[in-house]
């Protein structure tokens, strides 16, 4: 596998790849890496030719100075796992490489901008259509893989590739879990054991609603009882349990084409996110 740290050596190295008629997928991560990444770099090499992975942790989508402090960093055991994973191409620059210093930024993607995560994380997707935004014109690829576990972040993706006319196709993969559940995350390895066993509440939430919704619930009643069963959890704080319409996140319509339940709580000190699409 090539790594490479700065912009200028990547770019002209996928340059001259796709000058020869080369497609490049990337996939872009904060490292700290698990199956979830590696399904998106699996995917990638079965629809592209060379497939570029970026670990960078991108201090401008953090709201919370003392979470992107102790983000976890393993860069050493990450390039094991790309390596084992056949990945082609690291992108790992320092800061300085993506930031200048201070720089103004804002992208209009209207309501997305405030709703759930955003409500919870104000700025936070400034932060991340801004750096993947630079990764995109760094890499230039041709196709994006995205995981449905940040499914808010795909549809800001989408929003931001259509608004920018960017040349990219997004594509969104589904949700690795761990064998009882729980949603694969960087941030899982904060869980004490208790803490682990707490936050399985947010699958087994999800997946009643999903049986209540077949069964014929209302909307609001399968929010309410999905709430109160997090609420019973120990050391279990409900940011927020929403039924929204898939395409536009707003709350489910009889019109909407599409749903997805989606949650967030903190348990413990460590905020985590899951969803379910109906
Ligand atoms: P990060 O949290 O490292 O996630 C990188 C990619 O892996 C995202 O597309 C995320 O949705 C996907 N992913 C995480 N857990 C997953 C799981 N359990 N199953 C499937 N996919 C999973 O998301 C970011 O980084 C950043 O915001 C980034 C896009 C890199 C911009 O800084």
């Amino acid at each position: 596998m090539k790594i490479f740290t700065t912009k200028k050596e990547v770019g002209d190295y996928l340059k001259q790849l796709q000058a020869n008629g080369k497609t490049v997928g990337f996939v872009p991560t904060m490292g700290a890496l698990h199956q979830g990444h590696l399904s998106l770099l699996a995917q990638a090499k079965k629809q592209t030719d060379v497939v570029v992975c970026s670990i960078f942790v991108n201090p401008t989508q953090f709201n919370d100075p003392e979470d992107l402090e102790k983000y976890p960093r393993p860069i050493e055991a990450d390039i094991l796992k790309l390596e084992q994973a056949g990945c082609d191409v690291l992108f790992n620059p320092p800061v300085s490489e993506m930031y200048n210093g201070p720089e103004e930024w804002h992208l209009d993607i209207g309501e997305l901008e405030h709703l759930l995560e955003g409500k919870f994380r104000p700025g936070h997707y400034q932060g991340v259509t801004q750096v993947v935004n630079k990764l995109f014109s760094i890499v230039n690829p041709d196709v994006a893989f995205f995981g449905q576990k940040d499914y808010q972040q795909v549809m800001v993706i989408n929003r931001m590739v259509e608004l920018l006319n960017l040349p990219v196709k997004i594509v969104m993969c589904a949700i690795e879990r761990e064998q009882d559940g729980l949603a694969m995350s960087s941030r899982n390895i904060h869980l004490s054991a208790t803490d682990r066993q707490h936050a399985l509440v947010l699958y087994r939430a999800l997946q009643q609603a999903k049986a209540n919704y077949v069964a014929g619930h209302s909307v609001e009643q399968i929010e309410q009882q999905a709430s109160a069963v997090i609420d019973e959890e120990p050391d279990t704080q409900l940011e927020y349990f929403e039924i929204a319409d898939g395409q536009t996140l707003q709350p489910a319509t009889a019109q909407s084409r599409s749903l997805v339940a989606l949650v967030a709580a903190r348990v413990g000190h460590t905020r985590l996110i899951d969803n379910v699409v109906i």
